[in-house]
């Protein structure tokens, strides 16, 4: 794993461009912003008319079209959904960013499955933060600094890594910046968000307090057994390992979950999972997700609203009022 640090960037790359940011959502603000405290002074938002448009422009951001914004741009950031990339790069980027200019992905995926061809005369990069934009903006004012991974896809004018680097430190991601590539990136993302952090953590949950709340048992006290202590435990392994959780934990906890542990995620949930990753290698995830989009979203919704009416979002609700002190510490990622 190649690492590169603060010390290996040169500020002055990204200080002497024009950059011009596509979208005004989680991550595009905090690159703005982010950029802006680092000594960039030349920055442009590409928006459409509403809220993102607003907010860019009461933070002090001259905000343009796409299509204007790029147009001089020395680097053009998609902070945009990765759904709606190839539409936009198509209408209002191709034909308007200058030559040789850097096109910097946040993320791999319309990279990764072909949805776009960047023109051959520019550089293409991908700078993707360890986390969501409210904290990478959160470390930067604190000082703590972020992870995050970059790959030169394409270095057309041999300056590439230099920039990804330059605009990787700007952004708040100093503490350090893996090396990797768009194939690796796009992949490990999107199985990690479906086998752990999103898919498999969330049925987890619901299907441990369906469990309990079928068994007979109060649905508030399976709530806080299910849901609301994951919190303590994920903060655990973050900071300690998994090994340092265990060791936190009382012994009763320790011995029930070597002994229980296993025989849920069983030679059955890891055979899904592999045909999981297979999914996300073979591109039969994201044809899925192109079609869901081009069909207007309907399963999402219908799922989205499966979801939102599962018993446990009632009982979250009535028990998240008891505790005012809870605040939105994680934003949408
Ligand atoms: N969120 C994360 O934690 C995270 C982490 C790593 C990488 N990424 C990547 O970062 C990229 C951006 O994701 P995000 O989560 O920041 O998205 P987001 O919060 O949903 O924000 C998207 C932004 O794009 C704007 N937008 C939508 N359509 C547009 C258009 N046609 N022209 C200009 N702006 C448009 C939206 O503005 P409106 O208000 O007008 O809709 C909004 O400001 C993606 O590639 C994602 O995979 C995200």
């Amino acid at each position: 794993m190649k690492t590169y640090r603060q010390g290996d960037a040169e500020l002055a790359h990204i200080r002497r461009r024009k950059v011009a940011i596509i979208g005004y959502g989680n991550q595009g603000r905090a690159h703005a912003l982010n950029l802006r405290d680092s000594g960039v002074a030349n920055i442009a938002i590409g928006a459409r008319p509403g809220a993102s448009a607003d907010k860019a422009r009461a933070e002090g951001f001259a905000v343009t079209d796409n299509a204007a914004a790029v147009q001089d741009a020395d680097v053009v950031v998609m902070g945009a959904p990765d759904e709606l990339l190839p539409a936009i790069y198509a209408r209002d980027l191709e034909g308007h960013m200058k030559h040789n200019a850097a096109l910097l992905f946040v993320h791999g995926f319309a990279l990764h499955f072909a949805l776009i061809a960047p023109r051959r005369d520019l550089d293409v990069l991908l700078v993707a933060p360890a986390g969501p934009g409210s904290a990478l903006r959160a470390n930067f004012l604190s000082g703590d600094g972020y992870i995050g991974l970059f790959a030169v896809h394409r270095d057309v004018t041999g300056h590439a890594k230099a920039l990804a680097l330059s605009y990787g430190v700007a952004i708040g991601c100093g503490a350090g910046l893996i090396e990797t590539d768009v194939r690796e990136e796009t992949e490990t993302d999107l199985f990690g968000e479906q086998a752990v952090l999103c898919g498999g953590s969330a049925e987890l949950v619901r299907a441990a307090f369906d469990t309990l709340v079928e068994a007979g048992y109060a649905p508030a006290l399976a709530y806080f057994e299910c849901l609301h202590q994951l919190k303590l435990l994920v903060e655990l392994m973050q900071v300690r390992g998994i090994a340092g959780m265990y060791k936190a934990i009382s012994n009763t906890a320790e011995y029930g979950a070597y002994r229980s542990g296993p025989r849920l995620i069983d030679e059955h949930v890891r055979k899904t999972m592999r045909e999981v990753l297979s999914d996300v290698q073979s591109g039969r995830f994201a044809n899925d997700w192109v079609r869901e989009n081009a069909a207007g979203l309907p399963h999402f919704h219908a799922m989205r609203a499966e979801a939102a009416a599962h018993p446990i979002e009632a009982v979250g609700e009535e028990i998240r009022a008891m505790m005012p002190w809870l605040t939105q510490t994680t934003q949408k990622r």
